[in-house]
């Protein structure tokens, strides 16, 4: 029994209402949805599968669509069916298997691990979470997905979903999970089931706009007994500012910058900081021509991969490759490119708030 189920006390954790009772209803529930709903079928949840595999699968998955992915990740394992085999592979020889999925960054990350993994750790992917995150490319989430998925070792892999899922249930909205290691303690469920069950329901039911009349949590959520209130921002007169009101033409652009593996500062200080344009440029072509003015470089401009209200502004968050030209800006460090990688989205608006 862990921490929680033995005391029996409502109201205990940080992370506030919570109880033993409604604990288990939610593993339940979610066993069921899984039951009946769960993505088996992906290749990357076969029996047995490998770290290696698990690691591809989530390196892909990164920012990519299950679907396209699925398309790349057969043949990718077929001609590169282990870490050694990858390992050996120059830049040119992988990236046909690659092309196409886009930020190459990853790409080069992954060659470079595969070859970190064949020389110092004989081509086994080590399993500790630690010297997992400690590789080019992984951050706490695919080192917690490799750890759960391929050698069974209880950790959440907590991504977007995750963090949705949970934050809503328990505590009202999908940006309320403070306290990480307080659920790590509270749940029975194998990590390898509840990591993809939570991924299926947060893909499927609670996704940005939840299916909450589909779903079988609803007597018992947070999130739905309060309609949501605590995902909703509100504007100064008091009034809701939903998604539907807000003028994306308004925008800011925040851009992220990268050059091969490269990624840049918008300023000299150390700090995870991306280029904030003026209003009026945060149209893919505003974007190429205030840098082509400004900084004399060609980009090519990715569509925006989140939108969101920082600060209570309408914010792209856009990102960027540099074409030609010759940047003048410092490079990121190993700790905010890992960052990077790595679900962008919370780490970003974390990293605004914290500055
Ligand atoms: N199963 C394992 N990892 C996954 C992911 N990142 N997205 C969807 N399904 C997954």
């Amino acid at each position: 029994m862990k921490k929680n189920q033995e005391s029996g006390i409502k109201n205990h954790g940080k992370q506030g209402l919570t109880n033993p009772r409604k604990i288990k209803f939610f593993e339940t529930r979610i066993a069921d949805f899984f039951r009946k709903a769960g993505r088996e079928h992906l290749p990357w949840r076969k029996q047995n599968i490998t770290a290696y595999e698990v690691w591809v699968s989530e390196i892909m998955l990164q920012q990519t669509q299950v679907s396209r992915v699925t398309s790349y990740y057969a043949k990718f394992l077929k001609r590169f069916p282990t870490v050694r085999a990858l390992a050996k592979a120059d830049w040119e020889e992988f990236l046909p298997y690659y092309d196409g999925l886009g930020y190459y960054d990853r790409g080069r990350n992954m060659l470079k691990a595969a070859q970190v993994i064949a020389k110092e750790y004989a081509g086994t992917f080590p399993r500790d979470k630690k010297l997992l995150e400690k590789l080019p490319g992984i951050g706490p989430y695919t080192a917690a997905a490799i750890m759960s998925f391929a050698y069974g070792d209880e950790h959440l892999a907590w991504d977007t979903n995750l963090k949705r899922v949970i934050g809503r249930f328990f505590l009202g909205g999908k940006q309320l999970v403070s306290d990480e290691q307080f659920w790590e303690d509270a749940f029975q469920t194998s990590r390898k089931t509840l990591n993809a069950a939570l991924m299926d329901f947060g893909s499927a039911l609670c996704v940005g706009r939840p299916k909450c009349e589909a779903c079988a949590l609803q007597s018992a959520c947070v999130y739905y007994r309060e309609q949501g209130k605590r995902e909703k921002k509100r504007t100064t007169n008091g009034r809701r500012l939903t998604a539907k009101k807000i003028d994306w033409k308004e925008a800011q652009a925040y851009v992220f910058l990268h050059e091969n593996h490269k990624k840049f500062f918008s300023s000299l200080k150390m700090s995870f900081k991306p280029f904030i344009l003026p209003s009026g440029y945060n149209t893919r072509a505003g974007i190429k021509q205030y840098f082509r003015d400004t900084y004399g470089l060609a980009l090519s401009v990715r569509p925006p991969h989140r939108k969101m209200s920082l600060q209570g502004r309408p914010t792209l968050l856009v990102n960027a490759q540099i074409l030609s030209g010759q940047p003048r800006f410092k490079v990121f460090s190993k700790k905010a490119k890992e960052e990077y990688t790595e679900n962008i989205g919370h780490r970003v608006s974390r990293a605004f708030r914290a500055s």
